[in-house]
């Protein structure tokens, strides 16, 4: 088992050499603004400035995922304004930090509520979410999450809550049937926090997709937020011999599963949900993440990837001298869509621009073609990801050997 991993990794390092660099050139669109073909008329009845709260997790664990997203909703902004895209009005931005807790997730969205903002984008995490939503709800504010990938928020949380973010039911399908026929996997483990609402709907959309794909559980072990030593419930899950380690954790968590699953002289296959999807869990574990597969809704590396989402790359390295992530598209493209709404709402009312906000389809974005089903929910491809030498790259762009 060990030699064939060996030759797996090596094969994944000679094709990020060759492979995925000749795949990726060959389809790369021009870029294109944003807002060059909107859906409606330029606004009439706007003026002045157009308040949107933004509440992202901006500090602790959780900022690697809301610092990202900050820089680019003031990059949307920015061009929003600068195209005129309000006609006579002025999107303004009332940033908050709800720092991945629920409560200063609620006092936020308590202080841009009474603010009177039009919409609100964010919180970062869906437990956050779960608990500041219903401020909103209750005040009949539009509450856009951009990231929040948790089952039935919608359901939950009534229908001023809407997201632009894939939720893991419709990623994590597509990833597990991708990876087991790639890999041949018969055999998983299962490592999830049963303390947060997105890690346990992680938890059990893994486990329908697993069942779907005749993929035997051969071990579930469950940790909390905060933890910090995961090697218990590792041991006893690679006592089983898996094919794959299957984990539901947010970025903190994720990074030391990673590390001491490999300290632990474990060479196969880690599988990971959203809460992976980050360069930050790559950049803090190194070599121990090649390998990794994780399901996403956009990737830097797509070889075909949209025009939009090429001009959205260009823009935002230009202004931050850093790459964009998943996150980081995911906000960009919830900030243009609130735009959109409000513009083809030409009102700054909440309830008129949730229901312009419902009426977008075949939106032209970083994500691809973007639209929501009836139920609300946000509809576009999604993409099954591997680490390559440290970062991640379209897991059908690269040829992996089953493991046996
Ligand atoms: N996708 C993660 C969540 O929903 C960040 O909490």
């Amino acid at each position: 088992m060990v030699s064939k991993t060996v030759r797996f990794l090596l094969l994944l390092v000679v094709l990020a050499a060759f492979v995925v660099p000749a795949v990726a050139q060959d389809a790369t669109p021009e870029p294109a603004m944003m807002g060059v073909s909107p859906a409606c008329a330029d606004p009439a009845s706007l003026s002045g400035d157009v308040s949107i709260g933004v509440v992202f997790g901006l500090s602790g664990n959780v900022s690697v995922y809301g610092l990202p997203q900050r820089d680019a909703v003031q990059l949307a902004v920015d061009q929003i304004n600068e195209a005129g895209y309000l006609g006579g009005a002025t999107l303004y931005p009332v940033f908050e930090d709800s720092a991945g807790d629920r409560e200063q997730a609620i006092a936020a969205v308590t202080r841009l509520v009474d603010q009177g903002v039009t919409a609100i984008i964010g919180p970062t995490l869906s437990s956050e979410m779960t608990a500041a939503g219903p401020v909103a709800q209750e005040a009949g504010v539009l509450i856009l999450g951009v990231s929040n990938t948790a089952s039935g928020l919608r359901e939950l949380l009534g229908d001023f809550y809407m997201r632009a973010s894939l939720p893991e039911s419709a990623v994590i399908p597509g990833t597990i049937a991708q990876a087991t026929e790639s890999l041949g996997l018969t055999r998983v483990g299962v490592l999830y926090g049963n303390d947060n609402e997105f890690t346990v709907s992680g938890y059990e959309v893994f486990v329908e997709a697993l069942d779907a794909n005749e993929v035997e559980i051969v071990g579930e072990e469950t940790f909390a937020t905060g933890d910090v030593d995961f090697n218990a419930q590792l041991t006893n899950l690679i006592s089983q011999e898996p094919d794959a380690l299957v984990v539901s954790a947010l970025a903190a968590e994720a990074t030391q599963i990673i590390l001491q699953a490999r300290a632990l002289g474990y060479t196969g296959t880690i599988i990971g949900g959203n809460g992976f999807n980050s360069p930050a869990v790559l950049n803090q574990t190194g070599a121990d993440s090649n390998g990794l597969i994780v399901g996403g809704a956009w990737n830097y590396s797509n070889p075909n990837p949209s025009a939009e989402s090429v001009g959205f790359v260009t823009a935002f390295e230009e202004a931050y001298g850093y790459s964009p992530d998943q996150f980081a598209a995911q906000a960009y493209t919830g900030t243009w869509l609130i735009a959109e709404a409000i513009r083809c709402a030409d009102s700054t009312d909440s309830a008129v621009v949730r229901d312009a906000l419902l009426n977008v389809a075949d939106f032209a974005s970083p994500l691809g073609v973007f639209g929501f089903d009836e139920a609300g929910e946000p509809v576009h491809e999604p993409i099954a990801q591997i680490v390559v030498d440290g970062r991640f790259v379209p897991l059908s762009t690269v040829e992996v050997t089953p493991e046996g």
